[in-house]
């Protein structure tokens, strides 16, 4: 049986049916399904009943996996974190704000695999930012301005002691095994226009909270700068909203798109199993 692509009506993203994750796929299968996810950022694969050797599997097709600080891992596992929330969970919404994932790492990782294990009835929908059309679409006037850039990104709003996920949010009973720590405070710089390593088409990398400056820039001008950056990137027209069934299996490309998720299931529990794939050629 061959693979059907159902590309989205929205800014990127196309689900992908017509085949089993729970086998070994082939060379020409993983060739097929990386040139579909550099085409359209986000793959959705519903009604896969895989487990967490095959989301392994599944992740090392496309590149080794990539090094996730900060969440400790499942029990038995030393790559596949679980982003999750009780039905009681009183905490803020994980990873809610507009992101791409570990942008602070010297070489971010190329993709992320998020699979969902406990979808509630309602909310909880992932939105993805396209990168490359926010890019090309950009007023010429704000692109000047941004062009040669290096932007700087750091882990510390989120995940140093005193940060978002730090000490007091520990307390407060997150379910989430996040281990907030000093190497937070270090920075890394990367260009804001960026060009993707494997199609070479340019895009923005990564927009203000992993962003916390532009090298170079006196703050309140880089604050300034980065405000009107992200007031733009995150618009609706970029935005391709997902929506989980349980053993849908995502794959994302974390250098065309932004991510976020949402809230909107008080009451119910959310879980889904997380991998990521090292940069391209790492
Ligand atoms: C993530 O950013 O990995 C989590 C996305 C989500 O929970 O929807």
């Amino acid at each position: 049986m061959s693979m059907t692509i159902k590309v989205s009506e929205q800014a990127c993203g196309a689900s992908i049916t017509g085949i089993d994750l729970t086998r070994t796929l082939s060379d020409n299968e993983i060739n097929e399904i990386r040139a579909l996810w550099l085409e359209h950022h986000v793959l959705s694969f519903p009604d896969q009943a895989i487990n967490d050797d095959e989301l392994e599997r599944f992740t090392l097709y496309f590149g080794n996996f990539g090094d996730d600080p900060f969440i400790a891992p499942i029990p038995g596992r030393n790559n596949i974190i679980a982003v999750k929330r009780t039905a009681d969970e009183k905490v803020p919404i994980f990873a809610d704000n507009w992101h791409t994932d570990w942008s602070f790492q010297e070489n971010p990782p190329a993709g992320t695999c998020l699979y969902g294990k406990i979808i509630p009835t309602q909310g909880g929908d992932t939105l993805f930012a396209n990168q490359h059309l926010a890019l090309e679409k950009m007023p010429s006037l704000l692109r000047k301005k941004l062009e040669g850039k290096q932007a700087i990104h750091s882990a510390l709003v989120p995940y140093s002691p005193g940060g978002g996920y730090g000490d007091k949010d520990r307390e407060m009973g997150r379910s989430m095994d996040i281990r907030a720590s000093d190497e937070a405070f270090s920075k890394q710089l990367h260009p804001i226009i960026k060009q993707h390593p494997e199609t070479k088409r340019e895009g923005i990398y990564g927009t203000i909270g992993y962003i916390i400056g532009i090298d170079g820039m006196d703050n309140q001008d880089a604050l300034k700068l980065l405000m009107e950056l992200s007031a733009w990137q995150c618009q609706e027209e970029f935005i391709y909203k997902h929506k989980w069934k349980k053993d849908m299996l995502i794959m994302w490309d974390n250098r065309s798109v932004l991510h976020r998720a949402t809230g909107g299931y008080e009451g119910q529990e959310r879980l889904l199993h997380r991998t990521t794939v090292a940069a391209y050629g790492k």
